[in-house]
Parts: C-alpha cells; structure tokens; sequence
C-alpha cells in the first residue's frame, strides 16, 4: 500500500516549512569580501547535485506542501543547465512562487528567459553604485554589468525585484541613501542586511563591523518617510517598510539585532545536497547521498519528515564562546 504523508511539514516548534531556498552552484563569478575567501576552492562538479537531483529535490518538498523555491548559489545563473531547471522548477504543480537570488552578473541575457520560465521574485545584491568601490567588495564585479542587469530584470516585467545590500561600517555606510533613492528611480524595492559572520572570512586585513538596522533605519527616517508594512506572501527575515509617495518597499535584514527565527518557514539544501535545518547551525542531513543511493520518493520523503526534529529554534550569531560556523556563504546561497 503506497505510504500517505501529510501535505505540510511541521517542525519540533511547530512551524510550518513552506519554503525552500535551493543552492544550485557554489561557485560564483564575484568574490565578495563577506562572503568569500579571495582564494576559494570550489566544490568537484561530481559532488554537486545534477540538475536531474535538484529537479526531483524540489519536486518532492512541493509534494510535502513548500510553496515557495527560491533558487541561490554562489551565483545561480553561471550554472550550466540552469535554463533546464528553471524551466523544470516552473512546471512543478504546487509551487506558487518560483524566485531567484543572482549577483546580477548574467541578468542582462537571462531576464526575459527567466521570467517566461515563470520566474516571479528576483533579488539582486547591490552593495555600491561606486564603480571602484563596487569592484573592491566584490573583488573582480563590474558595476555597470550588473546596473545592467538591474535594467533587463525590469524590462522584463517580474512581479517583485528588490536589490540586496549587505552593510558594513568603513565599506559602504555611508551609502544607504543614494542606494535607496537608485531604488526609488527604478520603481524597485531594496533591503539592508546586516552582515553575518559565516565562514572565515577575511576583509582585506581590516576587522569591518556590521551596521545595526536600527543604525541605518533611524538615518534615513530623516530622508523618507517610512511606513511600516505587516508581513508580505512569506514570513521572511526582512521587516519591510514602504516610502510614501512610492511604490518602493525598504526592508531591514537583522540577523543579529532582531531575531527572526520564532517565525522561521524555510529549509536550505546547500550545492552538494545537505539539507541545513538553519542558515547559523550545522544540523543538516545528506540529501545527496539518499538521492544517489536509489531510495525511492516515499523513502526519501519519510527521511525529510523525520530529519524536521532536529530543526533548532534559533540561529546565534553573537556569542563569542560559541564554534564558528565553518561554512561560506556561497555554499549555502544566504
Ligand atoms: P524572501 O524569499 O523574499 O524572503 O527573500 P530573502 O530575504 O530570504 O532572500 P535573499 O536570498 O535575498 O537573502 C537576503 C539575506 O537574508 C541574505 O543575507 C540571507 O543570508 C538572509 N537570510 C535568508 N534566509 C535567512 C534565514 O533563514 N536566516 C538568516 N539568518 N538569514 C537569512
Ligand atoms: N552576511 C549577510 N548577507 C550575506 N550575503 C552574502 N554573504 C553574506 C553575509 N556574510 C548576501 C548577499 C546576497 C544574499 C544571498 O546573501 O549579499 O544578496
Ligand atoms: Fe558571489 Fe553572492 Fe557571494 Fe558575492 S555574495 S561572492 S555575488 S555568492
């Protein structure tokens, strides 16, 4: 007798898991300073999910009720077969939202593809609008690629873009303005994110702190009037705001100053396919092995309900006596 499983996943503290971040690639043709060493050693492509794996990944977490799948890296679109995926991610039956988190570096080709995909959300880092700044963070980035970029995304018509930028004091604090105004002028929403302390990474020698929302929130109340908006298609890390007068939402990524985990929806599976209970802790469980080992759909999704008991209840980032997490973020895709 085929096995019944329920159509949504509960965790230990009784969240609902509805959405999937899917890290297709750790490789990434940007070396941002916070995310990565500047030398990397990437992944051997044998121990990265195939395309087939990712497509059957994300099949079976629609049929355990997630909604949502947003696709992340290192940077996505610089992953061979990514169109087949997408294309394959599209036509999945129970997905509602289909999203993208890309550097923007290949945008400019990939937009319009994306989108007749049914790409819907696609979230873009932005850290500088200075062209030799933006190429500093970034370590080899070209600005004028992704502006670029930012330019196909909107001419092809996606239901929600919103530039990412990762704040740092003595990097690009003193930005958050004219990012925000860049945004308004393209009628796009933009997020600030506190950086989080992921891998061993090194900014060029200098230790760089983290702005605290609450820092960069109060500094541009003096510029816009910001009105709070409650909590959109998924409960999110960011606290969203919207400028008056505009279309432009403004939202506060706040891993370390506001906990967010008590309304935590979201599972990851990293490029080599271990689905990570959270994003700061290491529980995790080897999809790749179950994918590879011939288990079939009721076995692996038996494994995926079981694994939710060891989902922790919140993410520590600052606690100097803990372990390091020693995991980049390009392995992950944030
Ligand atoms: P939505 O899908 O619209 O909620 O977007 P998002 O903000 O989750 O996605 P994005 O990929 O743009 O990530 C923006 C930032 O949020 C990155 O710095 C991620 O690392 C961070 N982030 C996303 N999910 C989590 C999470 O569960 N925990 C923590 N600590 N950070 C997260
Ligand atoms: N802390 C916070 N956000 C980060 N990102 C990459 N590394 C970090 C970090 N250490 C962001 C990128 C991208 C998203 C996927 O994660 O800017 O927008
Ligand atoms: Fe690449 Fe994104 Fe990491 Fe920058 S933050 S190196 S663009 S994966």
């Amino acid at each position: 007798m085929a096995a019944t499983f329920p159509t949504q996943l509960i965790d230990g503290f009784d969240r609902r898991i509805s959405y999937l971040r899917l890290s297709v690639t750790d490789r990434c043709d940007f070396r941002c300073q916070y995310c990565m060493a500047e030398s990397m050693t990437f992944l051997p492509r044998g121990q990265v999910l195939t395309i087939e794996e990712l497509l059957r990944t994300a099949r079976l977490f629609t049929e355990l009720g997630v909604k949502k799948i947003r696709v992340t890296g290192g940077e996505p679109l610089i992953r061979r077969g990514v169109e087949e995926l997408f294309a394959g991610l599209g036509k999945l039956p129970g997905l509602d939202t289909l999203a993208l988190t890309t550097n923007g570096s290949h945008l400019a080709e990939q937009a319009a593809g994306l989108r007749d995909a049914g790409v819907r959300s696609v979230n873009i880092s932005l850290d500088s609008l200075n062209p030799t700044r933006f190429e500093a963070i970034t370590r080899i980035g070209k600005l004028n690629t992704v502006l670029e970029g930012i330019d196909a995304a909107i001419a092809s018509g996606f239901e929600r873009i919103r530039l990412n930028a990762v704040i740092l004091d003595g990097l690009n604090r003193d930005e958050v303005v004219a990012l925000t105004h860049f945004a308004l002028s393209k009628k796009i929403h933009i997020a600030f994110i506190e950086e989080m302390p992921l891998g061993q990474v090194n900014l060029g020698g200098k230790q760089l702190e983290y702005v605290s929302s609450d820092t960069i929130k109060s500094e541009l109340a003096t510029y816009f009037e910001l009105q709070p908006l409650v909590s959109r298609d998924s409960s999110g890390p960011s606290r969203d705001y919207l400028i008056a007068g505009s279309q432009t939402q403004l939202g506060f990524i706040s891993p370390h100053s506001h906990n967010f985990c008590a309304e935590c929806n979201r599972l990851r599976v990293s490029a080599e396919g271990r689905l990570l209970m959270c994003l700061g802790n290491e529980e995790s469980i080897d999809l790749r092995d179950l994918l590879r080992s011939g288990r079939s759909d009721d076995e692996i999704k038996s494994t995926i309900i079981e694994s939710l008991a060891i989902k922790p209840e919140r993410h520590v980032f600052d606690r100097p006596d803990e372990p390091q997490i020693v995991r980049f973020m390009n392995a992950t895709g944030g």
